[in-house]
């Protein structure tokens, strides 16, 4: 991955500088108010993170210490850590083999009878079939979160992933299409929920410093539980702002290039490749690719030949429940998080990637020496 930032960031955040307020302020609203309106959502509040809105979802969700929280394993550890964050129980479910992402049958598998929330994952941009897991949570009174953290400018039933959650959280580090550096949104229809995250964002005063800021004699605010410091700056949003405006070419551009892989692999035998479900449309953040056993290398054989060519992939996504920090915490067998998490790699996509670097790729993918 490789950002695509140009003149008009540049230009963007030197106004900022500019105009003396650097900290969360007009340009932060500015973005909230122009992604609720691309994302199709009533409210969006603006973090430093994708894994401090997660984190702030959990709780205005209502998730209390104590709580079951059912994620993927197969996911990017902080999805796990929201929850321990929360002081709830991450409960580890399986994923879709075709997907990667947590299904009905899956997350059924693995309810408790303290199970408060479900964590449903986008992942590396391919749109869970969230209603799905809906019809088995809502009767349940079980609150669906969706880390849309890779979704940006996915789709799903033919709108914006995150559209139809109750709540979603986004990211904007770097590896992601649209970013601010570092930076995160909660999105929801629950205007009670985003008041609420707006101000745990903001150590849960009753003031904004920005509204503190624009009068001569700032009201008194008042600190009625314990929040945190998870502002983004208007720095962040500048960069935000025109990166949005950049999301549609980006993701015309990351499909053109998923397009003329996914054609090049499929007569390739023993690579699958990453392919949008029946249900919606990948923004390709990560195009992944399956190494199976009738292909000459194992996954990480066709990583060393991929890096003896000069090509730089990466390992595909990674299994939380196999790291220490969540050693023996696995309650059911995770076999289809475990086959991905072995057998997958990323293969390198940026929006300013030529046909002949992509070319190379195709070219070391199909001519591999045999396994040594
Ligand atoms: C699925 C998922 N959730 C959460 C995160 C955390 O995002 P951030 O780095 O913005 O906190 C990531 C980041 O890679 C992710 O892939």
């Amino acid at each position: 991955m490789q950002p695509w930032l140009g003149e008009e960031e540049t230009a963007a955040v030197g106004e900022v500088i500019a105009s003396g307020w650097v900290a969360q302020g007009p340009r932060v609203a500015e973005f909230e108010r122009q992604f609720a309106g691309t994302q199709g959502v009533a409210h969006a509040v603006a973090t430093s993170s994708c894994t401090t809105a997660l984190h702030l979802a959990l709780i205005v969700a209502g998730v209390r210490p104590g709580d079951d929280v059912v994620v993927p394993s197969f996911s990017f550890i902080a999805t796990a850590n929201a929850v321990v964050y929360a002081g709830a129980r991450p409960v580890f479910a399986d994923v879709d083999p075709v997907t990667g992402n947590l299904t009905r049958e899956s997350v059924e598998m693995v309810l408790t009878d303290r199970t408060r929330g479900v964590i449903a994952v986008d992942q590396g941009g391919v749109p869970v079939d969230l209603l799905e897991i809906r019809t088995l949570c809502d009767p349940l009174g079980i609150v669906v979160v969706e880390d849309a953290a890779c979704g940006a400018g996915s789709t799903y039933r033919s709108r914006p992933v995150g559209a139809g959650a109750d709540i979603a959280a986004w990211s904007f580090h770097p590896r992601k299409i649209l970013t601010t550096g570092e930076g995160g949104m909660l999105t929801t229809p629950n205007e009670e929920w985003a008041a609420r995250a707006r101000r745990l964002r903001e150590h849960a005063m009753s003031v904004s410093a920005a509204d503190r800021h624009a009068s001569v004699l700032a009201p008194a605010e008042d600190y009625e539980e314990i929040g945190f410091n998870y502002r983004m700056t208007d720095l962040q949003a500048a960069l935000g702002i025109v990166q949005l405006g950049r999301l549609p070419e980006v993701v015309a551009r990351r499909r053109e290039l998923a397009g003329v892989y996914a054609a090049a692999i499929a007569a390739v035998p023993g690579l699958r490749a990453v392919a949008d479900p029946p249900w919606g449309a990948c923004n390709y953040q990560s195009f992944w690719v399956e190494v199976r056993p009738e292909y000459p290398l194992d996954r990480d054989g066709l990583l060393a030949h991929l890096a003896s060519t000069g090509i730089s992939a990466r390992r595909g996504i990674m299994a939380a429940h196999r790291q220490p920090a969540y050693a023996g915490h696995a309650d059911v067998p995770l076999p289809v998080t475990e086959h991905l998490t072995d057998t997958t790699l990323i293969l390198p996509l940026f929006h300013q990637m030529t046909p002949s670097q992509q070319e190379r790729v195709v070219n070391a993918l199909s001519s591999v020496p045999a396994q040594v």
